[in-house]
């Protein structure tokens, strides 16, 4: 355990807006900052950072709390590792730490692939196995300082990652959990990745967190890549391979290439081209959306001239116009990639490339008019469907325009009878929004009890006071009774209720609640405002108590338990002349 006066003192010493604003831009908004928000996809800010209450909430979908809360959700850190963040930050030294089972689990783990990752590219530079290996790297342009770079390495046969392991003490089932063994059909476990090229997957911080692995021959039926399964540390929807090398670069140039495999980051990067991250795979995920958002909002896709490519493409065109960034796409000539391009042509063919890039919208129409007739009627109708679809996504009225009326031009279809048609689609499209990404909508809670907790965080007088009269079941919201358990909880612990509490709540759902709590506008909670909200509590809470009693007495009237009866009618009369008193 990390002492609470330390974690206290670290949280005093750090200014949310600071610490925030280092990850994502702010923008001044009277008495708050407020951005998109980076723990769920929208458009619209709803993200707002308090400056005075030192707290962040999310009214889209909920998330909130301290300095330490924001760090947990944002680099996906656990609290102990969040408060390590922060120190490093103050340049101070964590006293004593004992971790939780889990986290030890994963330091584990992260230690593990980090040695895996190691062994792997020891046995590139110097083993006699890995001569293909090289020979094959060599052959793809890649240089021993990439290979450095990057950290690539090799994957040897006869299960050798197992024996190396092994021996320096490492459980079987560490190694599965790694990602790094499978079991056997018949038995035992054997090395996942064999006789492979290894290209190391590494999160934003540098550390390994998975692997893919090429074969260096093509065979029937071998595939290209085995990527780690998912596992603690690794999810392939989350993860964008060479962002860790790129993000400065992609900060720095305020946009970010994003292109389809491995060596299709590798080659471009090596040469110069350095602003560019791979999606791994096809599909660009919201996640990987997200992810990126944190650098920057300018996309540049390039993907492959195939048919999977085009539809990568387009699919991600509308996932990322929805999440309100810029796009703009590079054609590959046919029968390309990236990689080739680079490799075959050189970086000033790819720059040239790169130059030309166009907008979705006439990506996007070349595409539809290879598939319609934009003569036809049905044609017409077809590329109209699709293109408005997605200018339908687009954030600003003014380019919504813009392109209608290039839409209008290619189709000769008047702008008035698109801007209809869009209008339709657009209705369709408010109706869905706002239940799309929300996962906790804000919580309804009676104003006296919102403005009870409010008042019980600000001032430990208040607490004393509230205290007395007040005890968690009194409120209606199981998230505003497990709140007040805790203030009470934490103030015995802690001492007096400071803004250090928000950062202490282990829950997540519950620091969004008490987030969203602080920072709604109440307006001043006098005395006399305070005094009313005790008494509404305490009324309601007697009114369903006289209310549950009545119930449990006209039931034991009618089972003639008259004992019980008896009881529970004494219970009532103490109940209402308690509610008489105050
Ligand atoms: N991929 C994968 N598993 C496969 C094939 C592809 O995980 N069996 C992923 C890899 O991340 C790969 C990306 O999809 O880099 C793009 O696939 P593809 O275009 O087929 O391969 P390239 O990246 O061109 O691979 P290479 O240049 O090494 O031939
Ligand atoms: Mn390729």
């Amino acid at each position: 355990m990390i002492p609470q006066e330390f974690i206290d003192e670290v949280q005093q010493k750090t200014d949310i807006v600071d610490l925030i604003s280092s990850y994502i831009p702010l923008k001044k908004a009277g008495r708050n900052f407020k951005t998109q928000c980076p723990f769920h996809n929208e458009k619209t800010p709803s993200f707002f950072v308090n400056p005075q209450k030192q707290i962040f909430h999310c009214f889209g979908c909920g998330e909130g709390g301290g300095a330490l809360q924001f760090l947990m959700l944002y680099d996906k850190l656990s609290f102990p590792e969040a408060v390590e963040v922060l120190a490093k930050r103050l340049g101070m030294q964590i006293p004593y730490q004992r971790v939780s089972e889990k986290d030890k689990i994963k330091t584990r783990l992260y230690d593990v692939v980090q040695e895996a990752s190691q062994f792997f590219h020891k046995n590139l530079l110097s083993m006699e196995e890995a001569l293909p290996a090289r020979n094959y790297l060599n052959k793809r342009g890649v240089t021993k300082s990439t290979v450095t770079n990057f950290n690539i390495g090799y994957a040897p046969g006869n299960n050798m990652l197992i024996s190396y392991m092994r021996k320096r003490g490492v459980t079987l089932d560490i190694l599965e959990k790694a990602s790094l063994v499978v079991s056997r059909t018949q038995g035992g476990y054997r090395d996942l990745f064999r006789e492979r090229i290894i290209f190391p997957i590494c999160d934003v911080r540098h550390r390994v967190v998975g692997f893919g692995a090429r074969r260096m021959k093509d065979k029937e039926g071998v595939p290209k890549y085995i990527n780690s399964f998912e596992n603690p540390l690794y999810s392939k929807r989350e993860h964008l391979f060479g962002l860790n090398f790129s993000k400065d670069e992609i900060i720095k140039k305020d946009s970010a290439i994003v292109t389809e495999g491995y060596m299709d980051m590798i080659t471009p990067y090596a040469a110069g081209i350095k602003n560019i991250v791979a999606s791994l795979g096809t599909a660009l995920t919201p996640e990987q959306i997200r992810l990126i958002k944190r650098y920057t909002s300018n996309i540049i896709l390039i993907f492959d001239s195939d048919k999977a490519g085009e539809n990568a493409t387009l699919r991600a065109v509308d996932l990322l116009i929805e999440n309100g960034l810029n796009i703009r796409i590079v054609h590959m000539p046919k029968g390309f990639d990236l990689d080739l391009a680079a490799r075959e042509k050189g970086t000033s063919f790819v720059k040239t490339l790169l130059d030309k890039q166009t907008d979705f919208f006439d990506y996007k129409i070349d595409i539809l008019r290879s598939l319609y007739d934009p003569d036809s009627i049905e044609g017409k109708v077809k590329i109209a469907e699709h293109m408005l679809s997605t200018i339908s996504k687009l954030n600003s009225e003014i380019e919504k325009y813009e392109y209608i009326k290039k839409l209008s031009a290619v189709l000769r279809v008047k702008e008035t009878v698109l801007v209809a048609e869009l209008r339709k689609m657009d209705k369709g499209f408010e109706k869905n929004r706002g239940t799309a990404h929300i996962n906790r909508p804000n919580i309804v809670l009676p104003m006296a009890e919102k403005m009870l907790l409010r008042a019980v965080f600000s001032s430990d007088k208040v607490l004393a006071a509230v205290e007395k009269r007040i005890s968690a079941e009194d409120f209606t919201h199981p998230l505003a009774r497990k709140t007040f358990a805790l203030i009470l909880q934490h103030k015995i612990k802690n001492g007096p209720v400071s803004r250090n509490f928000i950062s202490s709540i282990p829950d997540k759902e519950i620091a969004g609640f008490v987030s969203q709590i602080m920072m709604e506008d109440m307006g001043k909670i006098d005395k006399d405002i305070l005094k009313g909200c005790i008494l509404r509590l305490r009324s309601n809470r007697i009114k369903t108590v006289k209310e549950r009693l009545k119930n449990e007495i006209r039931q034991a009237e009618d089972r003639k338990d008259l004992d019980r009866v008896k009881s529970l009618m004494n219970e009532f009369q103490k109940i209402n002349s308690e509610a008489k008193n105050g």
